[in-house]
């Protein structure tokens, strides 16, 4: 059976319990197919003040996170897994931009994943020169913190375990597998507001409902994100179709 094992460090363990305990993450729990452990970087510090942070040498505004709890929280979870082998993510905006690709990679992983969140402004550099593997971003912008940004990177990897969605729900993983947009969906009623569903979709004819669907998944990936066809799946009959859909967007009368 894989499995997944995550730990997150975080000095705001609140905002990353709540979703792992919600629908689809909190059953792969349930199942022992998802195992995340979440560690308060503060149980970790030596002080009465459980100081976590401290301003930068060299001045400036911002905090900088510490690098002795941070440590100790590593050696902590070391100790907890004796021989497991590590590999350690930092949430951050200077990451490589976290991706599909990535997501499978990861939902593959033996090694234990341990993601430390960054908050404020900065973690001391040395930590991220010992102790960080890979440096991992959700996006052009810049969070509050990497609490968010784990989860999404844990929801993406734990979602493609086998097992951890239903069937219906498996449906929808390729959506993105190929490169491409998902197609439109419709369910009852056939005609809502003088709306109608395709009428390809109410036969039964499934080879012609595969291919609506498959020019409708072209035609949505050239209409919104056209990028995506410079790197997707494509066979010859897909290209076939995406110069007919030009040709339609350019000439909607045809
Ligand atoms: N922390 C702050 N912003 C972030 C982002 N865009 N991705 C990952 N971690 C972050």
């Amino acid at each position: 059976m894989r499995k997944l094992n995550f730990e997150v460090l975080t000095l705001f363990p609140g905002l990353i319990e709540g979703p792992l305990n919600e629908s689809i993450l909190k059953r792969g729990r349930e199942k022992g197919l998802l195992n995340v452990t979440v560690r308060n970087i503060r149980d970790y510090t030596g002080d009465k003040h459980r100081t976590a942070d401290d301003s930068p040498y060299g001045g400036g505004a911002g905090m900088v996170l510490k690098p002795e709890p941070i440590f100790r929280a590593f050696e902590a979870l070391k100790a907890e897994h004796p021989g497991e082998e590590l590999l350690s993510i930092l949430l951050s905006p200077q990451g490589r931009i976290f991706d599909q690709k990535r997501a499978e990679g990861l939902s593959g992983e033996k090694r234990r994943i341990v993601l430390l969140c960054g908050h404020y402004e900065a973690i001391d550099e040395r930590v991220i020169g010992s102790l960080i593997d890979e440096e991992l971003s959700i996006g052009d912008y810049v969070l509050t913190g990497g609490e968010i940004a784990a989860l999404v990177v844990i929801d993406a990897a734990a979602r493609l375990l086998p097992g951890v969605l239903g069937d219906e729900e498996s449906a929808y993983r390729d959506s993105f597998g190929e490169g491409l947009l998902d197609h439109p969906h419709y369910t009852r009623p056939a005609e809502f507001r003088g709306m109608r569903v395709p009428d390809v979709l109410l036969g039964g004819n499934h080879a012609e409902i595969e291919k609506w669907r498959r020019r409708e998944a072209l035609r949505a990936t050239l209409i919104k994100r056209p990028d995506l066809l410079e790197t997707a799946d494509l066979m010859d009959e897909d290209r076939k179709i995406l110069e007919e859909l030009k040709r339609e967007i350019r000439n909607p009368n045809i």
